[in-house]
């Protein structure tokens, strides 16, 4: 019974070049991975700063799972509310400049919890519509009245807002889009929302640890609550939310996703910790990445290629789902590896190659990916 509708609906998906089969990796190294004792240089992965593979990182986590234990064997508000995990918070407050903070086991689940937990039938949430699908889950569990804007628009934001103004409103967005790469204009958000008043939610993911200073992100002016993953630039795994304590309060006592889940354990707590302190004196990795994504971007748009990206996240526009994934393969047979982004993940027929950078690149590896690509993308079409 099912069986057919699943099977019916993988071969759609492979006939759409929409299909997924992962690459199986071995190990990671750094900027590497390793496959079948092959090395591939690696534009897929969003350790933006070189944490989630330093050994120095990995040495502190482990001496804390030593001491604290693997597992908070509990939800949070059974008996998994350690003290670490509230200083963690405390300290994670403090330095992206909110009043409190609240911990997720994901990025994912942080989105989809504090959206569906947040919001109502009656309420009206304005969204760009290239937020993640974490967000997107959250607003259809809300059962909000939901409104798309163009992807960062914002006087089609502003046009949306006044054309529906009975009720209570809010606006989720991101501030470096996990696809397009592009940056929220932060200055024209904040004047529309002296303007029409709203609850803005943030999602920080791929900015946090890396752009504004000392990676504290470019939304602070004028978001209400920002989502944070500690599996991007954080070099660990787990989310934070950034938000006034009251709305902290609420989450504790209405957010299913957060009450009814075992707790990041008090080691990942402890580990957080250390995590702030390296993001703080990431100076010189952030300067690097910032300088060879330049680079990388300007060269792509001398190769002729069609790119967007306004940091260390950048796609390549492709258009057509089965010649995306097809390069990455070819590329892949270079020893290089990057990300084929197809639909659902973006719109349909404007498939890209998504290039994330890191501090652990080097001017040569871009310019050997570029060289890479140019040879496939020929192969390709002749
Ligand atoms: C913008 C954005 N938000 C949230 C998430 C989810 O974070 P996590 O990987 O911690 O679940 C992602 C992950 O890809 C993302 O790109």
């Amino acid at each position: 019974m099912f069986a057919k509708r699943y099977h019916d609906r993988l071969n759609l998906q492979k006939e759409q070049g929409l299909y997924r089969d992962p690459i199986r990796i071995d190990q990671r190294n750094g900027k590497y991975l390793c496959i079948d004792s092959r090395r591939i240089l690696n534009f897929g992965s969003n350790d933006y700063l070189g944490l989630g593979s330093s050994q120095a990182l990995a040495q502190k986590v482990a001496r804390h799972f030593e001491t604290l234990g693997a597992s908070a064997s509990s939800s949070r508000l059974v008996s998994g509310n350690y003290r670490i995990i509230c200083q963690a918070e405390d300290a994670f407050a403090d330095y992206f400049g909110y009043q409190a903070a609240l911990f997720f086991p994901s990025g994912f689940q942080a989105n989809a919890g504090i959206l569906a937990a947040l919001f109502e039938k009656g309420d009206r949430v304005f969204f760009d519509k290239h937020i993640h699908a974490s967000s997107v889950n959250g607003l259809m569990l809300s059962r909000a009245h939901i409104y798309g804007y163009n992807h960062n628009n914002l006087a089609h934001l502003k046009k949306r807002l006044d054309a529906c103004a009975d009720g209570q409103a809010a606006v989720i967005t991101e501030s470096l889009f996990s696809m397009d790469g592009d940056v929220l204009p932060c200055d024209d958000l904040l004047t529309v929302k002296s303007q029409s008043q709203f609850l803005c939610v943030v999602d920080e993911a791929h900015a946090f640890g890396v752009l504004g200073e000392k990676g504290k992100g470019l939304a602070r002016p004028v978001a209400d609550i920002a989502i944070g993953t500690f599996g991007k630039a954080l070099g660990l795994f787990g989310a934070f939310v950034l938000l006034p304590a009251m709305i902290k309060e609420y989450l504790l006592n209405f957010c299913a996703p957060m009450i009814y889940t075992t707790t990041l354990p008090a080691a990942h707590a402890a580990s957080a910790m250390d995590v702030l302190e390296m993001i703080e004196k990431a100076d010189e990795q952030r300067r690097h990445l910032h300088d060879i994504s330049r680079y990388m971007a300007l060269k792509l748009v001398h190769q002729g290629f069609e790119v967007n990206g306004d940091a260390h996240v950048l796609s390549v526009l492709m258009g057509d789902e089965k010649k995306a994934r097809r390069i990455s393969r070819k590329l892949l047979e270079k020893n290089i590896y990057v990300l084929p982004a197809r639909y659902p993940t973006v719109p349909l027929g404007k498939a890209i190659l998504r290039i994330s950078l890191t501090a652990l690149h080097t001017k040569r590896d871009i310019d050997n990916f570029i060289s890479a690509l140019k040879d496939v993308e020929q192969f390709f079409y002749y």
